[in-house]
């Protein structure tokens, strides 16, 4: 396995994706590191990622330096090579110009790193600090225009820096350049793949909770539904799933799930339907974060209800993913203000006095849904896409009543027919249908009708954080409308949300 160490790089996740690809485990952990827990998690190799700091700053990250003696192979980039020149008594300055974007780099020795490479090649360079020095023992791998040494090992290879970032699309032979550093320095090999996780997986949960019981909470989306296979493969009827009807989900969502995963798969599920409870608190209220406040204490108190009926469980699963868990430990990542507060089951493991597991906390999205697959779940579960906690509370704008539910289930089943049939389903990180707080003239037939809008949403994105709307053909989106005017009573007008995040947001509420 390779160790990261995490300088605050906005890439550290990408570098991560890099060596995984190349079926080599990794984990990011902060520079405050112990040396003896780096000793134990024996790496083969560390990475020192990039980071907003300069090493001459006094509050810059730190790793101790013993790193650069324990025998293991280091690569160090951006900040990560200047801390490692500058710690091995080499000294960094602050560069006439600060580079940022595509250098051409000339290598100067094909080896090591840059073994097999061509002479030039394009970088992607991001930094205001330069090595000035090298430290005794280092050479010059190679220059660009700017940087005289943008890349440096010392003689005995084991030790290397790349002013660039390889982990980068820009760098075109970044790939190139991990894989001579993993297989060739490092002796990595290509051993990490979903089927030996799973395997250590299941065996780790069962030597866990030995004869313990396990509650998770089920809400249909991936990570949770792949929790459940794997809970379910590793201690069968230990796990008791939830899952709580809140009468905010899509048409025959509840349906769907109770076949696939209970009846098809044999997993423990419990269904709660709390519908008419989530309905009342949730009369006459408009504003999406009480919305969101309601529907969260709700889940929370029909959840602990129901969990306390299963008795000696002493176990929360949760299917909390690696960016989250990166995220909440990183160095640097300060906490960003509340957009909208997402509710999630948080509270509730101290509240009942119940451990955690969280048996996909090193998965990033695209591996969870590797893993499913090779768990044996349905594709069509596999690859849904993202559906919010607060449900088609957050799509109903306005007031929600079990009529406007309604409508909005049906147009929403139309939609996502339409665009399943087109093949767009796959390729949207979501669509969706919002019902709006407005009413509009239409005619029909020779009548005039007076009714409700809705507006069709679809964004692409990588991961929620930025979306552009998509450019769905002209086509599609008038069958679409068609279709949903024709059929379902109570619309008379669809427009199409060409907005895209930021500065909006991809729900409405
Ligand atoms: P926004 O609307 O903030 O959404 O651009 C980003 C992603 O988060 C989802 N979302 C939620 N998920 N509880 C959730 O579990 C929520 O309250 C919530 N609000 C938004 C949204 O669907 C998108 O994928």
């Amino acid at each position: 396995m390779i160790l990261i160490i995490d300088f605050g790089s906005q890439y550290n996740q990408l570098i991560a994706r890099r060596v995984r690809e190349n079926q080599v485990y990794c984990v990011i952990e902060p520079p405050t590191i112990k040396v003896d827990a780096i000793r134990r998690l024996n790496p083969e190799g560390i990475i020192l990622s990039g980071g907003p700091s300069s090493i001459y700053e006094k509050n810059s990250p730190k790793i101790h330096p013993a790193v650069f003696k324990m025998g293991i192979p280091v690569l160090g980039i951006c900040y990560g090579m200047q801390f490692m020149m500058s710690s091995l008594g080499g000294t960094v300055k602050r560069a006439g110009r600060r580079e940022y974007g595509f250098a051409e780099l000339r290598i100067k020795r094909q080896s090591g790193v840059f073994k097999s490479l061509p002479q030039k090649t394009q970088c992607w360079m991001s930094h205001g600090d330069s090595i000035e020095r090298l430290p005794k023992g280092f050479t010059i791998l190679g220059s660009t225009d700017n940087t005289a040494v943008a890349a440096a090992a010392h003689r005995s290879k084991h030790l290397v820096g790349v002013q660039f970032h390889p982990e980068v699309a820009h760098t075109p032979q970044g790939k190139k350049i991990l894989q001579n550093f993993l297989f060739g320095v490092c002796g990595c090999k290509r051993s990490w793949s979903m089927k030996s996780f799973a395997k250590d997986a299941i065996q780790e949960i069962r030597q866990t909770v030995a004869d313990k019981k396990v509650i998770l909470g089920l809400s249909g989306g991936v990570d949770s539904s792949v929790t459940a296979m794997l809970l379910h493969q590793s201690i069968d009827k230990q796990l008791t799933c939830i899952f709580v009807d809140n009468g905010l989900l899509r048409k025959n969502e509840a349906a769907k799930l109770k076949t696939t995963l209970k009846q098809h798969l044999n997993i423990n599920i419990r269904f709660v339907n709390a519908t008419n409870r989530f309905l009342k608190a949730l009369k006459n209220i408009t504003d999406p974060e009480k919305k969101r406040k309601i529907i969260g204490r709700i889940f929370m108190e029909v959840f602990e209800a129901e969990a306390k009926k299963i008795k000696g469980a002493e176990y929360l699963a949760q299917g909390t993913l690696y960016p989250d868990v990166i995220e909440s430990v990183s160095a640097f990542g300060g906490p960003t203000s509340v957009i909208k507060s997402h509710h999630n089951v948080g509270g509730l493991p101290k509240k009942m006095k119940l451990k955690l597991i969280e048996p996909l906390r090193y998965l990033f999205k695209d591996e969870v849904r590797l893993l499913g697959k090779e768990l044996g779940l349905p594709d069509d579960l596999i690859w849904r896409q993202p559906f919010p906690g607060p449900g088609l509370a957050v799509r109903v704008l306005g007031e929600i009543t079990r009529k406007r539910l309604r409508i909005l289930r049906d147009v929403d089943d139309v939609l996502l027919e339409e665009i399943k049939d087109a093949g767009y389903y796959k390729k949207l990180w979501q669509s969706f249908a919002v019902l709006l707080p407005l009413k509009s003239v239409g005619v029909m037939g020779d009548e005039r009708t007076y009714e409700n809008i809705i507006a069709v949403r679809a964004v692409t994105s990588k991961d929620a954080m930025t979306a552009d709307w998509a450019k769905l053909p002209h086509k599609l989106l008038g069958k679409i409308s068609n279709r949903i005017i024709n059929e379902v009573d109570g619309v008379n007008r669809v427009v199409y949300d060409i907005s895209s995040k930021p500065p909006s947001t991809i729900e409405w509420e």
